[in-house]
């Protein structure tokens, strides 16, 4: 017998295809080259504007509201897509004190509580501990556009150990950047691969761009692996990739070294996790294995994957380092986004 598909399984998220406006931004699948190009010039036009102090931003989502919805702790995401709204000229709402304070603790499903949101917000951004949580949220705020005819849009800001696509979006950015292109660069993922949503995004939108001669190296102890799903979604788009346990085999010529934290709360034994806790750790000693020309790039928050505090103080004063830079860039990438799926920009 087969069971029929859930709602969250049936949203079919739509691609951008050159036009950003009223859509619903869930999964990296949705972008290709030229969403992503044009994309990484607005964010890098929004990050001009905003060091020369333009007050012009301030029109472009001037009247509109985002309302944030974090069922996970953050402080990357959630503050630099209301710094992002706010610079836009926007307005930002959550519930007073978190969602602890939201229905959902009196019993109120994802669902309504989405749909709650969509009728007082142009903008959703959501993060939750489901896998495709931000598909059924979506899902649902297209039944309530039909009702309504509104068209409030959810924007994923992580789900669980699904896809983190905006993080992915201002991290191909950072690497376009700093590199000058895309073409030509061995990227390397180290560290949490089966749990880290970052590394799942990132890996497939590098695949989707497409770039000339870019290859991917994955290092991971054996237990946390690429998941299959992506490795096949790679596979697919016909993307060099040379997985590892063995960071010395690859170090030497990655031009980009992508770090990760071990998400120990994802493991649903603790003995897992102490396990291969301490296996994959970058110092300055790690670091002067690596080319000149590498750099260092981790999403954050970091714990001791980073060595000691001692350690954190000499790899964030090595110029290869880039995190801080890519942190930045997530307000900028987030304007961007925003700027684009509200229609205040093409
Ligand atoms: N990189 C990232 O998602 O950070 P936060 O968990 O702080 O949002």
């Amino acid at each position: 017998m087969t069971l029929p598909l859930n709602n969250a399984q049936r949203y079919v998220p739509e691609a951008i295809n050159g036009d950003f406006r009223g859509k619903h931004i869930v999964t990296v699948e949705q972008f290709a080259p030229d969403d992503m190009d044009s994309l990484f010039k607005s964010a890098a036009r929004m990050r001009t504007r905003v060091q020369r102090g333009d007050r012009g931003l301030v029109d472009l989502c001037l009247g509109k509201v985002m309302a944030t919805l974090f069922f996970e702790a953050s402080t990357r995401t959630d503050m630099s897509f209301q710094a992002a709204m706010l610079r836009l000229g926007g307005e930002v709402i959550s519930t007073s004190g978190g969602v602890q304070f939201s229905s959902v603790y009196k019993g109120e499903n994802l669902a309504d509580t989405v749909r709650a949101v969509g009728c007082y917000a142009d903008v959703v951004v959501l993060r939750h501990p489901e896998v495709r949580s931000s598909y059924e949220a979506a899902y649902y705020l297209d039944r309530l556009n039909e009702r309504l005819g509104t068209h409030p849009v959810v924007v994923s800001g992580g789900d669980g150990v699904g896809e983190h696509p905006t993080q992915a979006l201002l991290d191909l950015f950072t690497i376009a950047d700093i590199k000058g292109s895309l073409d030509n660069l061995k990227i390397t993922l180290v560290g949490d691969l089966l749990y880290g949503r970052t590394v799942h995004s990132l890996a497939k939108l590098i695949a989707l761009h497409g770039a000339v001669n870019t290859t991917l190296a994955f290092v991971s102890p054996e237990m946390l692996k690429m998941p299959p799903a992506v490795m096949s979604f790679l596979k697919s788009r016909d993307i060099a990739v040379y997985e590892t346990q063995q960071l010395d085999e690859v170090i030497g010529d990655s031009d980009v070294i992508y770090w990760t934290r071990i998400q120990e709360e994802r493991f649903p034994l603790r003995a897992d996790y102490e396990a291969i806790a301490d296996q994959f750790i970058v110092t300055p000693a790690t670091m002067a294995r690596a080319s000149d020309k590498a750099i260092l790039m981790h999403p954050l928050p970091r714990k001791h994957e980073m060595g000691t505090q001692a350690d954190h103080d000499v790899l964030d004063a090595d110029q290869r380092s880039v995190y801080f830079q890519q942190m930045a860039n997530g307000m900028y990438m987030r304007m961007a986004l925003l700027a684009k799926v509200l229609g205040a920009e093409r």
